[in-house]
């Protein structure tokens, strides 16, 4: 994600500077920028003390393993970026007056009891699961970002991301769409977890960053959902990818993980309202452009099966 945000304000023509430390990104999603005068990289961890000289208007935090397979790897890791790293990057928003905005996620409403999810609905997170790392990671998050708003008075937007998909995903990211379609492209089965009724909604990455522009660019600091709300069960998307890639494999089933939510749907009224965004890019479209991407990788992607911490 941060790579494509990265493009897009280099397109309205920023000065962009991108911070990561690579525990799960890849410098190759961004080398095409390194030629541009108009942005900087830092290789740093946003957990330990951030400095960056000279102003900054904007500050779009969006440091942390994302996906299960992450950061079940790397908890600790994924619990100082959401709590440390968020405190230094609201100090470093707090010093330079710049407007903050950060990354939440759908997983803050945990294994939901309301359908779909609205941004009133207060969650349903186990502290104590496997998962708890990374969704109290982000509602502590959120609190601090709310906390710097309301005793420091500083500009702070709240995003809560819905499953987004789209070029430059790992292959190997646990994540059922790129899952999914490495399976077929590598001839193997795919597979589902649980029995396949459990539901998700993708939204496409340009859709999402189209969203956080217009948050950023808003006035409003409560949490605003950005996903796409067309629902679908895992076994209807596993035939969708089935039918996208051509593949004559079958469809195996595992047992569930624990924790693992069993509906996802945001309520994007708010977002409709306040930012007058809605997703546009359908999952037939998006699915074909993403499976191009991946089509076109080295053949060794395909069989990478560990990423570096791992
Ligand atoms: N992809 C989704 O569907 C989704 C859904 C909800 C929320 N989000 C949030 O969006 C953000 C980006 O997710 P993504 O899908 O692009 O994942 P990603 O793993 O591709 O990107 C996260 C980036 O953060 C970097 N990072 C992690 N810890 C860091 C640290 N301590 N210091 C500096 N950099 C660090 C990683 O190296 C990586 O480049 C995350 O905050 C994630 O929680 C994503």
């Amino acid at each position: 994600m941060g790579s494509h945000l990265c493009d897009r304000f280099i397109k309205e023509h920023y000065e962009v500077i991108g911070m990561d430390n690579l525990i799960t990104g890849d410098l190759k999603n961004i080398e095409h920028l390194f030629k541009l005068r108009n942005f900087e990289f830092y290789h740093h961890d946003v957990s330990k003390f951030v400095f960056v000289p000279g102003h900054l208007d904007y500050i779009l935090h969006f440091a942390s393993p994302a996906s299960p397979i992450d950061y079940l790897k790397i908890p600790i890791q994924t619990l100082k970026v959401g709590s440390l790293g968020t405190h230094n990057l609201l100090g470093l928003a707090k010093g330079k007056k710049a407007r903050i905005l950060v990354a939440s996620t759908s997983e803050v409403y945990g294994d939901p009891t309301v359908h779909p999810q609205k941004e009133e609905y207060w969650g349903n997170v186990n502290p104590v699961g496997p998962r708890g790392v990374y969704d109290e990671a982000k509602r502590f998050q959120e609190a601090i970002t709310m906390a710097y708003h309301t005793y420091h008075g500083l500009e702070t937007r709240i995003i809560r991301i819905f499953n987004t998909y789209g070029p430059r995903m790992r292959l190997n990211d646990g994540r059922v769409l790129p899952a999914f379609i490495g399976q077929a492209l590598r001839g193997e089965d795919l597979t589902i977890f649980g029995n396949g009724s459990q539901t998700r909604s993708f939204c496409y990455v340009d859709d999402l960053v189209e969203g956080i522009y217009r948050l950023l660019l808003s006035d409003y600091h409560q949490p605003v959902n950005i996903g796409n709300p067309d629902e679908i069960t895992i076994a209807e998307f596993a035939e969708e990818i089935i039918k996208l890639t051509g593949t004559k494999q079958k469809v195996i089933y595992k047992d569930l993980p624990v924790d693992d939510p069993k509906q996802r749907q945001p309520d994007i009224t708010r977002a409709r309202e306040i930012l007058k965004w809605e997703p546009k890019v359908s999952r037939k479209e998006g699915l074909t452009i993403t499976y191009e991407y991946f089509k076109n990788l080295p053949e060794e992607e395909l069989y990478k099966s560990k990423h570096r911490f791992a």
